[in-house]
This record gives C-alpha cells, structure tokens and sequence, in this order.
C-alpha cells in the first residue's frame, strides 16, 4: 500500500477518456489499495484513477457511511432521477469549491476488483460522489458543472 502523487489541474490526463479495465489482476487489487489510501491521506470522498496519472476506468468512493467504501470498474450510469444542488470540491482542485446540481438519485453497474458485475443505487450526497468519479473517467472535471463558485467562509459559515 503506497500514498500515490495527485494530479493537480492543469493536466491532459484529467480530460481524457479513460480506457476501460480488461486484466483483473494482482496489479489492480494494488492500484485500488493504493487510491483508498491515497483518498484518506488527503481527506477525499472519492478518487478516480486519472487523479493518480491512470487513463483506466477505476474509481472509488467513501463518503464514510454505512456503505462503507465503493469500488468501482468501467462504471456505467443506469438511471437517474431528481437534482440536488450542493457544494462540491475535488482533490485535483486544491481550495477550489463550487456549487453543482446533480440527479439526487443514482442507480450504476460495474465491476468490482475481482471482475465480478454489480449493480448499486445511491442517494443524495453519496450519489454526488459517484457522479462527480463517474465523470473524472469520462475527461469530465466538476468545474465544467459549476453554477457559482463558493469562498472558503461560505462552506464553513
Ligand atoms: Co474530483
């Protein structure tokens, strides 16, 4: 397990098309250890593989409830439903805080580290998270969604 280097904006790597997994090996199990790590040490919700230098569909979440940590494989969104507006903030962005509106309802299908399809359903702020990596796989930064951004003191206040 090892802390990886973020890859802060500007970089051409963060608007790319990621290409999707095809080996579900040893080698991934270690980039999936090392994103959660990588996540923790810098107090995110979520990391995507491109925020590491990996153009690979693989991203996880952890928004630190009950549903523990998600990870995530060539995702694909399924359903959508509602909008929610709410902050946002990306570890490639340092200090960078906007407001985004996003479905409040997610449902995805993916696969986990060992090949395995799944699907899963998420609301509300864990749903933005899902979106907000779903997105980083696809070249898409928050910053393109942003209605207003926000200063430090409003997030805080
Ligand atoms: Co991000």
């Amino acid at each position: 397990m090892a802390i990886r280097k973020i890859i802060i904006y500007p970089n051409e790597i963060l608007e790319k098309e990621c290409k999707e997994v095809t080996k579900f090996d040893r080698k991934l199990g270690i980039i999936l250890d090392d994103m959660y790590d990588t996540m923790i040490k810098y107090d995110g919700v979520g990391l995507a593989a491109p925020q590491i230098g990996l153009d690979l569909q693989i991203a996880v979440v952890d928004i630190e409830d009950e549903s523990g940590t998600i990870e995530m494989i060539n995702p694909k969104i399924l359903e959508t439903s509602g909008s929610q507006t709410g902050p946002e903030g990306c570890l490639s962005f340092p200090d960078v805080f906007g407001e985004v509106t996003r479905p409040f309802y997610v449902k995805i299908e993916a696969l986990n580290r060992r090949g395995k399809r799944f699907t899963f359903e998420a609301e509300d702020f864990l749903a933005r998270a899902i979106q907000h990596e779903i997105d980083h796989l696809h070249g898409i930064l928050f910053t393109s969604k942003v209605s207003r951004y926000l200063e430090v003191e409003e997030l805080e206040g």
